[in-house]
């Protein structure tokens, strides 16, 4: 199981101490939140956060949720993106979408909002290396997880194992110590949390709380 702490609820006053705190707690990846203000209601983080971090020589895990995001692959690779994700409904060629993401030598992720049918992901699964399933509606951290992610997260896993596919499965949106234990069992391989590690005073505490549900 690998933990990723969302960005977006860290300390903005002083980012590369959140990141410090989390990877000594041992998170594995940091996720970075990146929002347009048109395919979500918000604003958020864009490339020079990126930059900024790949000197701590992370793996940053970039989540766009924005419109038009093949504009943005190539600077956000740059900047030292290790894994990029878009939301399928903000791309009409996902698959050559996954492709270029793939060239520009980063992991590859479709990302699905909570009542968008799992059903148009299946052709792509065998030409991506991670499925974001959101479990809030994307735009703002510190929402309710929404529990019938759950199933979402099992027939993925399911899919998975019946094409004998390896791929990532993310959770993303609402995710603590309260909702892990059932995500992991359900299949999730990654699990994003924004509050549940920032929220709780102490982050390096909050990454080890999540992880020890998990085992
Ligand atoms: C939601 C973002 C999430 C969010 C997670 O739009 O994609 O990554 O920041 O934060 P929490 O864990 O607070 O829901
Ligand atoms: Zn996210």
């Amino acid at each position: 199981m690998k933990i990723a702490p969302s960005i977006l609820a860290a300390d903005y006053l002083d980012l590369g101490g959140s990141a410090s705190a989390v990877l000594s707690g041992g998170a594995d990846w940091l996720h970075i939140d990146v929002m347009d203000g048109h395919f979500v209601p918000n604003l958020s983080m864009g490339i020079p956060m990126v930059k900024g971090f790949s000197v701590m020589d992370v793996f940053q895990d970039v989540h766009l949720m924005i419109q038009n995001p093949r504009t943005y692959f190539s600077p956000f690779a740059q900047a030292g993106a290790s894994a990029i994700s878009f939301h399928i409904e903000a791309e009409p060629e996902p698959l050559e979408a996954l492709g270029e993401i793939k060239s520009l030598g980063c992991l590859s992720g479709i990302a699905l909002n909570p009542d968008t049918s799992l059903d148009q992901l299946f052709p792509l699964l065998p030409h991506l290396d991670m499925v974001v399933v959101m479990s809030v509606f994307p735009g703002f951290g510190g929402q309710a997880f929404i529990p019938e992610s759950i199933e979402r997260v099992s027939s993925l896993a399911q899919r998975k194992r019946s094409e004998g596919l390896d791929f990532e499965i993310e959770v993303d949106g609402g995710v603590d110590i309260t909702n892990g234990a059932a995500l992991c069992e359900a299949g999730a391989t990654v699990l994003v949390s924004g509050s549940g590690i920032f929220g709780c005073g102490d982050p390096s505490e909050g990454v080890r709380r999540i992880r020890e549900i998990c085992q």
